[in-house]
């Protein structure tokens, strides 16, 4: 087999760890095609971070090889499908922990979410879904929303510099002191951590079924934010939708306003200082629209 690498994973991955499993890939899935007895069976996929590979297994069960290198993003992968089995989300049939590659049930990779325009009906099946996976508990070693949370607030001194404004100083204080409010109740359920809507994939199993799951142990307000945020650049008035999508997402998933909002600020600190990592001097307008709407209700 021919194995085409996109050059977005050689721009993902640029860790020796990263550099060293690209350059092993092409070795690495021949192996896994022979160890778990699977036929090639079309064009490969891919993600920001993954190569996924549409494969038949001997039984003639149609499903995908998944590669992905070694780290925070995979810990607790194959541990969450395992507790979900199938409920909501994509069945695990095998897993390689020593390279992070996992055998998977095949959906349909040509209708994510994403491809669905009405936004009320696209953000009522994610709301379905999250609400079955966040309804589950985390199992034992999962690693947990209190530790991330923690280790966020320590972070926030070190990362004020970094932002030019004043104002956005103000929003990651207030962010940071939102969180600091609900610390102690950070929740035991399984969270998904990054179901947006190209992470849903239309299925026969089901009409819809989540993929792509980097799991942790939280609160589910922690994991509103990527049906917040989806396609805000394109509507007219961003802080309706905000409004909306909050409201019909904390009815769905039954949960305190109040709790919801600060894991949602939460998730704003983190992507602010995910990005200040990364050297942007500014708070992104989209994560500020959401924590100035959801800030004054
Ligand atoms: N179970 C699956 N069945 C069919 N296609 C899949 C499956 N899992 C992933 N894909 C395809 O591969 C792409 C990348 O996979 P994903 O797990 O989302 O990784 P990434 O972290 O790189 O986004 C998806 O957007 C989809 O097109
Ligand atoms: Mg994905």
């Amino acid at each position: 087999m021919h194995l085409v690498i996109p050059d977005v994973l050689f721009t993902s991955h640029t860790d020796p760890v990263g550099r060293a499993w690209l350059a092993a890939l092409p070795r690495l899935a021949a192996d896994l095609l022979d160890r778990w007895e699977l036929r090639p069976d079309g064009p490969s996929r891919h993600g920001m971070a993954s190569l996924v590979l549409p494969v038949t297994r001997a039984d003639g069960t149609a499903a995908v090889l998944r590669l992905q290198p070694v780290g925070e993003q995979t810990t607790g992968t194959a541990a969450g499908l395992e507790t979900w089995r199938g409920n909501g989300i994509v069945l695990l049939f095998d897993h390689d922990p020593d390279s992070g590659s996992a055998l998977l049930e095949r959906l349909d990779a040509g209708r994510p979410l994403s491809a669905v325009e009405d936004d009320d009906e696209a953000l009522t099946v994610l709301a379905g879904l999250l609400r079955r996976l966040t309804s589950v508990p985390a199992p034992a070693g999962m690693r947990r929303l209190a530790d991330i949370a923690a280790a966020m607030l320590a972070d926030v001194p070190a990362a004020l510099p970094g932002l030019a404004e004043r104002t956005d100083r103000d929003l990651l204080r207030s962010c940071a002191a939102a969180v600091a409010e609900v610390l102690g109740e950070s929740g035991d359920r399984l969270l998904h951590w990054d179901l947006h809507y190209d992470n849903v994939l239309a299925a026969q199993r089901e009409p819809w079924l989540a993929i792509d799951p980097e799991p942790l142990a939280g609160h589910p307000g922690f994991d509103l934010m990527p049906s917040l945020d989806n396609r805000l650049e394109a509507v007219d008035d961003p802080a309706r939708t905000i409004r909306r999508r909050f409201d019909l997402l904390v009815d769905a998933l039954d949960l305190d306003r109040a709790q919801a909002t600060a894991w949602t600020l939460g998730r704003v600190l983190q992507n602010t200082l995910w990005d200040v990592a990364d050297g942007k001097g500014a708070v992104d307008p989209v994560q500020r629209a959401v924590t100035e709407t959801l800030w004054r209700r």
